[in-house]
């Protein structure tokens, strides 16, 4: 396989798993990032993020000179022949999508290929509305490169990396998408991943920008599904769970993303549908069903508290204990956790919030919540009212008599389906979603 000299703008999770990746496959990656303290930590092998083998693999390329992480631009950029930028696109406070990190990144990659005649490719891998790799990144690119379109090549390449397992998937993706402004970008970059062994689709920009958001769309979409069956179970009297095993035995639906629940959380399913929904209504068209998913998982959080104060009467002065602050196990991210929405219901009806995560915190990420933390599982329930499960942490799963024993009331809302609730032991209330 060809290697080649590859510059990745951004050094977040999809960047730095990326630049792993590529470096594996024997490319010389240089990785780029404008937070200085991030380089530094990333630099002397301090992982900001949790990702599974991430450490391990960093260590490996790093070691053998085939990745370096650097804060000066023009070290990443200068002679590379693929430019990944991997930068975030927050959303603004409207639900759209702020453009000015991907603005930034391409004016940086336009003056670092100031008359370059090699033909670099760059390549938007952040995730971003169809139609600002066009509007946005190559005029930017154009204007500070000087350089007509000709002189540079762009591709759009969608990441669907879920957090956690982050390296596996990069490693061993099951598709590429290759969305290309002409063949010759498109080929390039898919010689660049010839040392992957997966298909390989190629299209243009915008339909590979819509890919990424309608994949993410369509998963949002069947968890919720998922959680409107389980609700009208739960309101017929049937087992949701058998209900929905049965349904996922047609091939064309399949088991996978049908785990009913509080909702979904995590740093890209809801931003990236009120992006595409916002997109969409600036054009004209109200996509009515996907606003309604994102409407539908708002109110799905609050169920588990209406379920709770069922049991548990008015919540003034009660003690709830919610397990699990990360919007899902194996990471520490709380980003657009459903834990945040079930603690402020919580609050607001009154209920004294104690809360446990063996990873996650919720000041890590800027959010001062009037809660008490405990240390485990087992002091976050004592002398509880009521506890509410919202991560599948697999210690929760072997939560036992003994930790529900110095619960004032035994009362467990599963938000997860952690517990096998056959195997409750006896005296504990155990309710679930569904
Ligand atoms: C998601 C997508 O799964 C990735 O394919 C995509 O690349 C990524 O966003 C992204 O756009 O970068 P991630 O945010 O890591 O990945 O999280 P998921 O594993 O999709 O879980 C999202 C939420 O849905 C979690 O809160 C999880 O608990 C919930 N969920 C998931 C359910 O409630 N039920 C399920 O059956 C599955």
């Amino acid at each position: 396989m060809p290697m080649a000299r590859i510059a990745i703008v951004g050094i977040g999770r999809v960047g730095l798993a990326t630049g792993v990746a590529l470096a594996t496959k024997g490319h010389d990656v240089v990785g780029y990032d404008c937070d200085a303290a991030r380089v530094k930590d990333i630099k002397s092998g301090i992982q900001p993020y949790y990702e599974r083998g991430l450490t391990e693999a960093f260590k490996r390329v790093t070691k053998s000179g085939k990745l370096s992480i650097v804060g000066e631009p023009e070290k990443a950029l200068d002679g590379a022949k693929y430019i990944f930028i991997c930068v975030g696109t927050p959303p603004t406070t409207d639900g759209s999508m702020d453009p000015s990190y991907l603005r930034n990144a391409s004016r940086l990659i336009g003056k670092a290929i100031g008359g370059r005649k090699d033909f670099p490719v760059i390549v938007v891998k952040s995730t971003v509305v169809p139609g600002s790799t066009e509007d946005i990144v190559i005029p930017a690119i154009e204007e500070a490169s000087g350089l007509p379109p000709t002189a540079f090549g762009l591709c759009v390449n969608p990441e669907f990396l879920r957090e956690g397992t982050m390296m596996e998937d990069s490693l061993k993706p099951d598709r590429i998408v290759i969305g290309s402004r002409d063949r010759r970008s498109g080929d390039l970059l898919q010689k660049a991943y010839s040392g992957f062994k997966c298909r390989k689709w190629r299209c243009d920009l915008r339909t590979a920008e819509m890919v990424k958001h309608a994949t993410n769309a369509f998963l949002a979409t069947k968890i919720t599904y998922a959680n409107e069956i389980a609700n009208v179970c739960g309101a017929l009297g049937l087992n949701s769970d058998k209900v929905l095993e049965g349904m996922a035995l047609d091939p064309r639906i399949g088991p996978r993303f049908l785990v009913p629940g509080v909702g979904f959380g995590g740093s890209c399913l809801p931003k990236d549908m009120r992006a595409v929904v916002s997109a969409s209504k600036q054009r004209g068209y109200e996509p009515r069903l996907l606003a309604s998913v994102l409407e539908f998982n708002s109110r799905q959080a609050v169920l588990a508290v209406d379920m709770l104060q069922k049991e548990v009467g008015e919540l003034g002065r009660k003690r709830i204990a919610v397990l699990g602050l990360a919007f899902k196990p194996d990471t520490d991210d709380v980003r657009e956790s459903r834990a945040i929405p079930i603690i402020e219901e919580l609050i607001r009806r009154g209920a004294e919030v104690v809360v446990h995560d063996p990873a996650a915190s919720l000041s890590q990420f800027g959010l001062n919540l009037p809660v008490k933390v405990a240390r485990t599982a087992k002091e976050a329930l004592r002398d509880a009212d009521g506890c509410i499960i919202q991560t599948q942490w697999s210690e929760y799963g072997k939560l036992g008599g003994s930790d529900f024993a110095g619960m004032r009331k035994a009362l467990v809302i599963d938000g997860r389906r952690t517990l096998k609730s056959g195997k409750m032991p006896k005296g504990v209330i155990y309710r679930r979603i569904g």
